[in-house]
């Protein structure tokens, strides 16, 4: 008799192996883990038990180096010269590599070949990479890059927007060409509007503040191969790069990522940098090196999302009807083009946020500065472009003396009219005023706006504001061609899953919603789905996970690698019981042939000895992407996502302290993957969001130092800044009404501008200091100081 035995599901104690096979469980109604249910990110537990591996966790080979980046210390400066013979002499140092030592390309950017890896005649930021220590231990590495002796001649510096704008004015252009939306005629429209408001806005950078920092480990391989891992939310693009620094074929090099402690945009294009700097040093030593910044190094070193600063003209009919709009953007993008192009478009698509401007124009320059190349932050541009128009509609409903809520609801793109935006995309999906109304009722926006006032007519010091300001959020990479993924999916004989696709695990749960997408698909508990690593080796050429566009694609993917492999089944099951195909259908857990019913494990186990092919690749492109930059027009997003938040703060106005005391959060998800996962990043957008518009201050000193480069400068939301009433809810009435995968809508960036409504709020505290007098100038992000600045100009103003 067969001595196996195994554990009853059941509870009623052992059974052998073949009695399984005839007389299968009782069948429950629904796998564990299928698409919409709200199961937890399948690494939860092992991040708080330390048990997740990062890159740093993985055991270090024996002979590992490790890598240390010497940094430029002048903004902008020609290389006189660079002697690192004192460097190479020092003790443990097994290697050093500038400029000079890159047998390919010296160059890691993403797109326009303008982000060298070692500076070679000019430095254009502090903090930019000069050359490499490789040795037995960083602390040796760094001793010893303290010996090289560096000459500059110093040469002007464009370190603020001011300068910025001069610089390019004197040399007749800019760092990136500008571009511009119109609609309608929008100078026409503006002079013959009844009111009119005018303004400036200043939008703060922000550091991505990733709790796992930049890191890379490279293995040398046969043939001048390598293995890279690192923390990086775009392995394709590290995996081209590193290829190129070696001057090889991307087929040399392979790149994988497990999860990131954090990416943020942050991990897009810099992770390409640590990964070339280890390769290099691998490939010249033939021994295994990890690069790893410390926190300080990593701030001054890598890019930040974009300053921006903005000059707003916004005309009204007399009912608060916005006529035309008119925005000026600036935008600061550091010493190189990295991705800012894009970026730029993004916070101009954006200018219009939820509202109809009849007639506009939307101008953007692109500016260079002597500081590290900003980058991609959540939103992407859009939460700066975003507070343009939210400031703006600020201003306009105190000059108006309309409730600011009335005037927003009176300008919503209205459901089912398919107005244009600026970019002439007719808005078919809008459902803005539905859910701002659901929020507003839920919020209780109208007895609150009650409440305030009453307090802050008997508080002399502490004032309290409220707002309530919608979202809306093209989903697309506005770039056509980034719209794919690709996923490698097999079946084990055993009816187990091994799941692969090209998106990144960031800890946004990408990972946990694809393996619930095939779960769903061969109907199988979503235990028996194996998450795997993300390697260049199994999915190629992938595009970053990015633009919330990861579950939207690579769920696409792995739903039709696993479709190819469920008609294989099927295809079998026809043939070898003589059954429709009609007659096969997957039940949780097992199939239906015909009159019968086999576990899914069991007609897997037929089909392999039928050598019936069990793995597939899935391919996944959205359709009708374009974008014409000629015209400024076209269908750059396949759909968007909304929300809305409603905010109320109180201000301290003899220190300008301030914390938000309420948020309610109503978000469109569509129809959710996993609705545990969606709150979550909810939460957590809205969080940071918060921490970018209220207490994450830059501040570059005139030389071009970054003052700000760790905790203790630089301040990140804290648990105690959470609201201590922060309400949640998935939009119930939301669907997507383009077929995305189950109908789910993108949700990783979106929520990010929900915490506009804070800003917002904060101004309306403001405004009550000044008892109604003036409306008060604001940038971002609202520190105490600037608070207290505002509200002492409110107070004095006429
Ligand atoms: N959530 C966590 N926990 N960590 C992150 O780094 N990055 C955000 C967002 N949510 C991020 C996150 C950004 S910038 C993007 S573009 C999306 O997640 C990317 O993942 P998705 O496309 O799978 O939503
Ligand atoms: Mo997100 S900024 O698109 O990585």
């Amino acid at each position: 008799m067969d001595e196996t035995r195994i554990q009853d599901r059941g509870g009623a104690g052992t059974v052998p192996v073949e009695a399984l096979h005839e007389a299968p469980p009782p069948h429950p109604a629904s796998i564990r883990g299928g698409v919409r249910q709200a199961i937890p990110h399948d690494s939860g537990p092992k991040h708080v038990t330390g048990a997740a591996r990062y890159t740093d966790d993985e055991p270090e080979l024996p002979g590992t180096l490790q890598v240390y980046i010497a940094m430029a210390q002048r903004a902008h400066a020609r290389l006189v010269s660079l002697d690192l013979q004192p460097v190479r002499a020092a003790p443990d140092v097994a290697s050093v590599l500038a400029a000079a030592d890159i047998p390919g390309v010296n160059d890691y950017s993403p797109v326009f070949g303008d982000d060298p890896i070692f500076a070679e005649d000019e430095v254009h930021f502090v903090g930019q990479p000069l050359f490499a220590v490789a040795a037995e231990t960083v602390e040796a590495a760094r001793a010893a890059a303290l010996l090289a002796r560096v000459e500059y001649e110093d040469l002007p510096a464009a370190i603020d927007f001011d300068a910025a704008v001069a610089m390019a004015d004197a040399a007749g252009r800019d760092l990136l060409d500008p571009h511009e939306m119109r609609l309608g005629d929008a100078a026409g429209e503006l002079a013959r509007a009844t009111h009119r408001v005018e303004g400036r806005v200043e939008v703060g950078g922000q550091d991505h503040f990733y709790l796992e920092g930049q890191i890379a480990y490279a293995v040398p391989g046969e043939d001048g191969d390598v293995l890279v891992r690192c923390s990086t939310q775009h392995p394709s693009e590290v995996q081209h790069n590193v290829a190129k620094a070696l001057g090889r074929p991307d087929n040399a090099v392979t790149v994988e990522v497990r999860r990131m402690g954090g990416g943020f945009g942050g991990k897009e294009s810099q992770p390409a940098l640590f990964a070339a700097v280890a390769a290099l040093v691998a490939v010249k030593t033939g021994r295994p090196a990890k690069c790893r910044l410390d926190r300080d190094d990593d701030m001054e070193m890598t890019g930040k999302r974009h300053e921006v600063r903005i000059d707003y003209h916004l005309g009204f009919d007399a009912d608060g009807r916005i006529r035309a709009a008119d925005f000026e953007q600036l935008v600061r993008c550091g010493y190189s083009s990295d991705l800012s192009g894009a970026i730029a478009d993004r916070a101009m698509f954006h200018a219009d946020n939820a509202y109809v401007l009849p007639a506009a124009r939307i101008h953007s320059r692109r500016l260079k500065t002597h500081t590290a190349s900003n980058t991609a932050f959540r939103g992407f541009g859009g939460p700066q472009g975003i507070v343009g128009i939210e400031r703006a509609m600020d201003r306009a409903a105190f000059a108006l003396r309309l409730d600011p809520l009335d005037l927003r609801k009176r300008n919503f793109y209205p459901a089912g009219a398919a107005k244009l935006t600026p970019y002439h995309m007719p808005v078919t999906d809008s459902i803005i005023a539905a859910l701002v109304d659901d929020l507003e009722a839920w919020s209780e926006y109208r007895a609150r706006r009650a409440a305030v006032r009453a307090f802050n007519d008997t508080s002399p010091v502490l004032k309290k504001g409220l707002a309530l300001t919608p979202v809306k959020f093209g989903i697309s990479f506005t770039t056509t061609h980034l719209n794919q993924a690709g996923a490698l999916v097999h079946v084990y004989k055993d009816g187990s899953v091994h799941l692969n696709h090209g998106g990144t695990e960031m800890g946004q749960g990408l990972f946990t919603k694809v393996a619930q997408v095939v779960a769903e698909e061969f109907q199988i508990d979503v235990e028996s789905v194996k998450i795997t690593t993300t390697t260049t080796g199994k999915v190629p050429n992938t595009s970053a996970t990015a633009a919330s566009s990861g579950s939207d694609l690579n769920g696409m993917a792995a739903q039709a690698a696993a479709r190819t492999i469920r008609e294989r089944l099927i295809a079998f099951a026809c043939e070898r019981y003589g059954v429709a195909a009609g007659d096969v259908e997957f039940l949780p857990n097992r199939v239906r042939i015909g009159r019968t019913e086999k576990r899914f494990r069991d007609l897997v186990g037929e089909a392999y000895l039928a050598r019936v092919s069990l793995s597939s690749t899935g391919f996944y492109a959205t359709p009708g992407i374009v974008y014409d930059r000629e015209s400024a027009s076209g269908t750059p997003f396949y759909y968007f996502a909304y929300g809305a938040a409603c905010c109320e703060v109180v201000i301290d106005t003899l220190t300008g302290e301030n914390r938000v005391l309420r948020a309610d959060l109503l978000h469109d998800v569509g129809t959710s993957l996993n609705p545990a996962i969606d709150r979550g990043q909810i939460e957590g957008g809205f969080i940071q969001g918060l921490g970018w518009l209220t207490t994450e201050e830059l501040w570059w000193d005139e030389a071009g130092r970054l003052r700000t480069h760790a905790p203790s400068t630089y301040k990140i939301p804290t648990a105690g800044d959470r609201p201590d009433t922060l309400r949640i809810r998935l939009w119930e009435k939301g669907e997507n009404r383009a077929p995305t995968i189950h109908r789910s809508k993108a949700v990783g960036e979106p929520p990010f501008m929900l915490a506009i409504a804070a800003f917002s709020a904060l101004t309306d505290a403001v405004v009550a200091a000044g008892e109604g007098r003036a409306f008060p100038d604001l940038d971002a992000p609202a520190t105490p100081e600037r608070i207290l600045r505002a509200v002492e100009a409110v107070r004095t103003s006429g």
